[in-house]
């Protein structure tokens, strides 16, 4: 029961209008978090001036009191801040966990001390969602010999970050890369974005390239690799070395065999024709 009075008493201080004392020495401040991690919103006062009720409260079209005390003792939290806010009374700060894109927004500590009856400050958190690694994917077309160098189509894409990000190409040169597709999509449920971007990009000596979105690096790829075309041109010659190879070994066989013909075997070559000793070569047919 006191609990809801302390809470009812809260919002109805902190729904008043809240302009009155703000100093000109109170610039808003900002900070930034980044989804599902946590941050802490302190409010920017001396700490050795003793303060007996803090509210920290969310702007929006009606003032949202999320956390807080009043002489020393927690009041009520709503329950969507209950688990995720812890107010430090000493360090009159309040650590906010889990944060989600929601959580964006201009923040009020109300300062309540012996000093001055009020005091405000204005802390404004944005909030960021990390990508994920962007996959980089490439295609390169065969070096055919005419055209100077090789086209690649390369993609990189990457989702789940907020703001939306543009595609950075590591390794390229700016002024050649032709962007054929630049695709951006917002998943309406979580309010995140995907990117992929797919560009042209010709070279003629192999390079390193990796893209970014959103300060998330891809894996580091090779593209216009010179390995590809001598790759090749060794198989070749290999395969033509092996053949005259070949050639020269059987040339020199017939020879020796020429050489070394053996006595006609007339018995059992005119008996049975399919008994020709192997090592007889060729030479039969003509001693006959
Ligand atoms: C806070 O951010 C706002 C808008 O993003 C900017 O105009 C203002 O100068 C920033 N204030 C400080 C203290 O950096
Ligand atoms: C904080 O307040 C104390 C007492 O009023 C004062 O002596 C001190 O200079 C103040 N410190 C700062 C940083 O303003
Ligand atoms: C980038 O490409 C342009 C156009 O092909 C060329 O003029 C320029 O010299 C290149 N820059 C570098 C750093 O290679
Ligand atoms: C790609 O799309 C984004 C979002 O629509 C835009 O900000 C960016 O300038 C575009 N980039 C290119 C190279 O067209
Ligand atoms: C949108 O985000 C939610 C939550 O992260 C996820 O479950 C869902 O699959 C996403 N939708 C699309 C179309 O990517
Ligand atoms: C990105 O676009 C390219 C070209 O349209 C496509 O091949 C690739 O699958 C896309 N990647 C993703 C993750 O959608
Ligand atoms: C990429 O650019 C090269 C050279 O400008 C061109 O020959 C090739 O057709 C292009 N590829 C695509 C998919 O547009
Ligand atoms: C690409 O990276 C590899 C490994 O880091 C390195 O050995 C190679 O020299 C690099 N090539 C170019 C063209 O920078």
């Amino acid at each position: 029961m006191e609990n809801t009075a302390c809470f009812l008493l809260a919002l109805v201080v902190t729904l008043v209008p809240v302009s009155t004392t703000l100093g000109d020495n109170n610039k808003p401040k900002n900070i930034s978090a980044v989804v599902g991690r946590s941050v802490t919103f302190r409010c920017p006062w001396n700490l050795s001036i003793p303060v007996y009720r803090l509210y920290i409260q969310k702007l929006g079209n009606q003032p949202l009191f999320i956390n807080g005390f009043n002489n020393g003792k927690k009041l009520p939290v709503s329950p969507e801040y209950q688990d995720r806010t812890e107010v430090n009374q000493a360090e009159l700060s309040m650590e906010m966990t889990n944060i989600k894109l929601s959580d964006e927004g201009s923040y009020k500590c109300v300062v309540f001390s012996s000093t001055s009856s009020r005091d405000i400050f204005q802390i404004n958190l944005k909030v960021t969602a990390e990508f994920t690694t962007p996959e980089l994917k490439s295609e390169c077309s065969e070096n055919d010999g005419a055209k100077k160098g090789r086209s690649c189509q390369m993609s990189c894409s990457a989702a789940g970050g907020y703001p939306v990000s543009d595609v950075k190409w590591l390794g390229l040169n700016q002024s050649r890369i032709r962007v054929l597709q630049n695709e951006t999509a917002e998943n309406s449920t979580s309010k995140t974005w995907s990117v992929n971007q797919t560009i042209n990009y010709t070279c003629e000596h192999p390079i390193n390239v990796s893209c970014d979105i959103g300060g998330s690096d891809s894996h580091t790829i090779t593209i216009c690799e010179a390995e590809s075309f001598p790759l090749k041109v060794i198989v070749a010659i290999v395969f033509v070395l092996v053949f005259v190879m070949l050639l020269v070994l059987a040339f020199f066989m017939m020879l020796f065999c020429r050489r070394q013909r053996p006595q006609p075997y007339r018995a059992d070559h005119q008996v049975d024709g399919a008994h020709i000793p192997l090592d007889d070569c060729h030479s039969q047919r003509q001693s006959v």
